[in-house]
Parts: C-alpha cells; structure tokens; sequence
C-alpha cells in the first residue's frame, strides 16, 4: 500500500477501508508517513468528509496508537461525560458526585484548561494539597471505595490523535467535524468507559458557535459511539453566555459547591441534571430520562451528593472542610468592580471575551506554561436578559494582580446593553441519541 494512492482516492471522493485507514494511522504513528503526507490527507478529509464506516474505523485506529485504560476491576457500569468546553463550564463538578451518590461509579479522567476556557483537574487544584495523579490502583480502588474520581490524564492515551491535532492545528485543518468527532470519541474510548454522554456546546463561547454545527458533531459522535459498541447520547446545551454566575478556579468549584448545597442557579441546574439524568439512565439506574431527572432533582439537594465530593476531596489528599467553610478557598488580594455605563437590558454577553478577562486575571493559561491564579476570577451580578441602570454593578473582578485594565477592557466588548429585552435561548437545544 502507498499513501499517495491513499491520498489520491480521498481527493477523489472515495471511501478508505479499515485496512487503509489502519495503515495510514499505524504509519503516522510510527513515523513512516510524514507530516506532509498526513496533512494533505487531513485536507482531502476535510474538503470530502469521511462516512460513518471511515470515522469509526478512523476513532479505533487512534485508540489502538496508544495505551487503553482497563476499568474492568471497577464495579458496575462505567458512564463518562464530556464537554466540548465553554465558559464557567462547572457541570462535572456537580454530575460526577450527584451520580456517583445513587452508586454509579464515576472513573473521570479529566483536563487542564488552555485559552478562554477551564479545566476541571485546575479547578480541583483550588483545593490546598489535591492530588490529580493517582496510580491506576489507588484509582480503582477509590472509585470502588466512594464512587468518585477525577485525575488528570494518565498513561499515552491516543498517541496518533495528539500528532493529527498538532498537524490540523497548522495546517487549516482543525474545523472538519469527522476529524474532530474521532478526536473526542478516541479519547473517551481510550479512557475506559462503558457508555458516554457528551455535552455539545453551542453558541459565541462554545467551539461550534451554530446549532447546525454543533448537532452534526454530536450526530457525528452518537454514530461514532453506535459502530464502535459504545452507547452514547449527545445534548447540545447553550454556551451563548457564560454558565452560572463564576468563572475561574476556586470561583468555579464555590458555585459548584452551592448548587449541591441547594442553591438554584438555574441554567446549572437544568443542564447539571440533564447530564446526569442520561448517564443514570445509562447507568441503568433509572429505566426513563423523565424518572431520573425528577429523582435526581430531588436527590441533588439533599445532602448525599455534597458528602461524596467532601469524600472525594478527602480521598485526593486535598483540604474537605473547605467544603463547609468556603470562605478558606483561594482569596484574592485585590478586587474591582464593572459597572454598567447606561440604563437598559442586557443583551448578550459574548462568553470567550469573559473567558479571556478571566485569562487575563490569572484565572487561565495563555500558553501551556502559565501559572494559575486560584483565586483569581470574575463574579457575574447581571447575566443576559436583566435589567441594568447607569453605574450598577454588572461584575466583580478579582485577582492578585493589581493592574486588571485590560480584563476590564475585554468585559467592556463582551456586554451589550441595550433598549430591547431579549428572548431568552433554551438551555437544552436537542439530545441527540
Ligand atoms: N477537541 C478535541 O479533542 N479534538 C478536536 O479535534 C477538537 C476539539
């Protein structure tokens, strides 16, 4: 087999096989195929699309390049989440305990957060002395323990996937929806789980800002999860406005730790327990979405999830009486306030401006090398649709830094204040399954 051939009959609009498509990865892999090779394929892909036979075989060649994590001494079924990220994006930190509390294991691997958008494992570290690498031991065992564990990424999962998005990443070839769908399903395989429940973000903070784009990657994915044996269900939530009401680390993990406390933040809550109400059902837990999302609503606020985080905390080495006094998370020595330069309604708030202001705070990493600002983040007072008069506090900044001009500056773009109220989105565009 030739790879030019291989290139050529994509060119061409033709199908790859799973033995030319093996060949191709196990080539990139290895080394054999060279970066230009691979990127006029990439370009090829992404110009003629791939079928669902193609993506599949595509997904487990990239979970074959590299090591596959056995979750097979974990008792029970293994649901995962995934977000494709957004702004103030906490949703796992209040799924994995809420599922884990009704006794499906929660074995999550998790990532740090790059750009405008957070990371769960950075959010955790707000937590003195939590430790996100675990022995695949010390991980089977806390999960068969409590139910709940989240650490940072382990072992050489997907190999080929992290060349192939370096590759598309300087060649144009980032936004081809098979690409990106066997990227995310490839690692979600690769982590070991049974069933998977993705959630597709859609709107000016999400990855896919249009709902089209957004439900072709998740019927994409749902198709990936259905050819490869892994049952997966995709809802698309909206990411048109930062999530809740904070944004950066130990903000982020404060909210989270309210919602479970009982306190009603609505859009949290609707997706927090729509996310959670799919895997319980994958989890085989609950025979209907519509059962579980009631019980769970119930169950959310009656104390069991918020103990099995204080445990889960507890069982990483971190601080859990943090969880009742959160007063003792990070705090920040300086804090500024923006305000509202006229009366009106607002209008729309573009969430990766927030998300870079957050950045910019301390709250995220421009480059892979920065150091975090635990403490650092931005408390929204006014969130889309409320009314504002001239001076009112719009949000509060916070950060060790002194100078935060330049996170005011990007606040300023990211609020639209206007004379018209505007409709609210739905939360949940479509569950796709
Ligand atoms: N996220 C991924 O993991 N892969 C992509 O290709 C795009 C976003």
């Amino acid at each position: 087999m030739r790879m030019v051939d291989l290139i050529l009959k994509k060119r061409n609009g033709g199908e790859l096989n799973e033995e030319e498509i093996r060949f191709i990865i196990e080539g990139f892999t290895n080394e054999t195929i060279p970066d230009y090779q691979m990127s006029a394929l990439s370009m090829a892909i992404y110009f003629n699309g791939m079928t669902e036979k193609e993506t599949a075989a595509l997904t487990m060649e990239m979970v074959k390049s590299g090591d596959v994590i056995d979750l097979s001494n974990i008792q029970g079924k293994k649901v995962d989440k995934h977000s494709t990220g957004g702004v103030g994006d906490k949703i796992s930190l209040i799924v994995a305990p809420l599922v884990a509390s009704i006794g499906i294991p929660v074995a999550k691997m998790s990532g740090r957060g790059l750009g405008h958008t957070g990371g769960t494992i950075d959010k955790l570290e707000s937590f003195p002395g939590f430790n996100v690498e675990l022995t695949e031991e010390q991980f089977t065992k806390q999960v068969n323990d409590i139910k709940m564990s989240i650490i940072g990424q382990t072992g050489n999962l997907t190999p080929a996937d992290k060349r192939l998005y370096a590759l598309r990443d300087v060649t144009a070839t980032v936004d081809s929806i098979p690409l990106i769908a066997s990227s995310i399903m490839s690692k979600k395989i690769a982590a070991g789980a049974d069933s998977i429940v993705l959630d597709v973000k859609t709107g000016s903070g999400a990855f896919m800002k249009s709902f089209d784009d957004a439900k072709a990657l998740a019927e994409e994915m749902v198709a990936i999860g259905k050819n490869v044996g892994r049952q997966t269900v995709a809802v698309i939530t909206d990411m048109d406005q930062p999530l809740g009401f904070e944004i950066g680390n130990a903000n982020e993990v404060k909210e989270a730790i309210e919602v479970l406390s009982g306190k009603d933040v609505n859009d949290l809550k609707t997706i927090a327990l729509t996310i959670a109400g799919h895997m319980a059902v994958l989890g085989e837990f609950y025979p209907t979405f519509d059962e579980a999302y009631a019980d769970l609503e119930k169950r959310m606020a009656d104390g069991h999830a918020l103990e099995v985080f204080r445990q889960f905390v507890a069982a990483q080495g971190g601080d859990a009486s943090l969880v009742d006094d959160l007063s003792k998370l990070p705090q920040a020595k300086y804090e500024t306030t923006f305000v509202a330069k006229q009366a009106g309604y607002v209008e729309s708030i573009i969430a990766d401006e927030v998300g870079v202001a957050a950045m910019l705070l301390g709250a995220g990493r421009a480059t892979k090398d920065d150091q975090l600002d635990f403490a650092a983040g931005i408390t929204l007072e006014k969130k889309v649709g409320d009314k504002v008069e001239a001076g009112d506090v719009i949000a509060v900044l916070r950060s060790n830094k002194e100078d935060m001009t330049s996170a005011l500056e990007r606040m300023d773009h990211a609020y639209t204040i206007g004379a018209t109220e505007p409709e609210a989105r739905p939360l949940v565009h479509a569950v796709i399954q």
